[in-house]
């Protein structure tokens, strides 16, 4: 295995990571020898399917909803039992949208910023302890939605600027102390939060057609971009969002 993205013996936890991106990004970490915890909504590992994108084989599991912040305060810390406590990387990766103008209501807009922006900070002021132990790097998924306006999706884009912003200005503020601060901004991926798109043939034709690249991206796509990042290939990089969308937003 190449050393720059051989992760033997790296302790990763990945918040979203129970399905889509975050589960790619996950077992591709743990593919390169990494120790991969993952949180998810549901009670247990035994409640995800691996036929909806929900693969937990190998990988630790914590239920965390994030929307609350006392429930991320409160969560156990992966690796505990088996190591320092040190994180070498974490990856925020959880993500929530409502469709049929729900975001434009008070209550939709809460939510989801409360689980696209807040939880980033709640998460990233929880671990960053672990983080600096390390000199470990954290990555954030934000969207390509955070780069122009999205109609329908007000707290969507809204939640994703500030993940861009935010990663930027962690990047600048934990430098010093070790940690780098990067995400990667998905185009178009087919996961449970896209089958709005992916599932109406005619809304996919239509963001086929805007793709240059010609296809949908994979959570495989994303891992690899992830990788880079947290690898030592990416050691003078910090602040940046990295858009991955196959020319999407060319
Ligand atoms: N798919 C795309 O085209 C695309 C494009 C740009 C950006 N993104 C971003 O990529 C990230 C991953 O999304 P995805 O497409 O992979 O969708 P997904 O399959 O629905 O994954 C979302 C993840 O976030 C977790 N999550 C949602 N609400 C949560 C909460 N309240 N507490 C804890 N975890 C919560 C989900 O947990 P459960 O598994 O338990 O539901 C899941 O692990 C999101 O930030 C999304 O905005 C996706």
């Amino acid at each position: 295995m190449n050393g720059d993205t051989d992760f033997t013996g790296r302790k990763v936890l990945v918040v979203g990571g129970s399905s889509g991106i975050g589960n790619g990004i996950a077992h591709a970490f743990r593919q390169r020898g990494a120790a991969v915890h993952v949180w998810g909504t549901r009670a247990s590992a035994e409640d995800y399917d691996p036929a909806e994108g929900s693969d937990l084989t190998g990988l630790g599991y914590t239920c965390v909803d994030v929307s609350d912040p006392d429930a991320i305060e409160a969560a156990p810390l992966p690796f505990a039992d088996n190591s320092s406590g040190g994180l070498d990387v974490l990856v925020l990766s959880q993500g929530t949208v409502l469709y049929k103008r729900g975001e434009f209501a008070r209550e939709g807009w809460d939510k989801v910023m409360a689980v696209n922006l807040d939880s980033l900070m709640n998460c990233a002021r929880k671990f960053k302890p672990q983080l600096a132990a390390t000199g470990g790097s954290l990555i954030t998924v934000s969207s390509v939605a955070g780069f122009g306006a999205n109609v329908g999706n007000p707290a969507y884009a809204a939640s994703k600027a500030g993940a861009v912003s935010l990663t930027r200005t962690l990047g600048n503020a934990w430098a010093g102390e070790g940690i780098r601060v990067n995400g990667i901004a998905p185009g178009l991926v087919d996961t449970k939060l896209t089958k709005v798109t992916t599932q109406h043939p005619d809304r996919l034709a239509g963001s086929l057609a805007r793709i240059p690249q010609g296809r949908l991206g994979t959570p495989e796509d994303m891992a690899g971009a992830v990788l880079f990042l947290a690898s030592p290939l990416a050691a003078y990089v910090t602040g940046q969002t990295l858009i991955v969308d196959g020319g999407l937003t060319l």
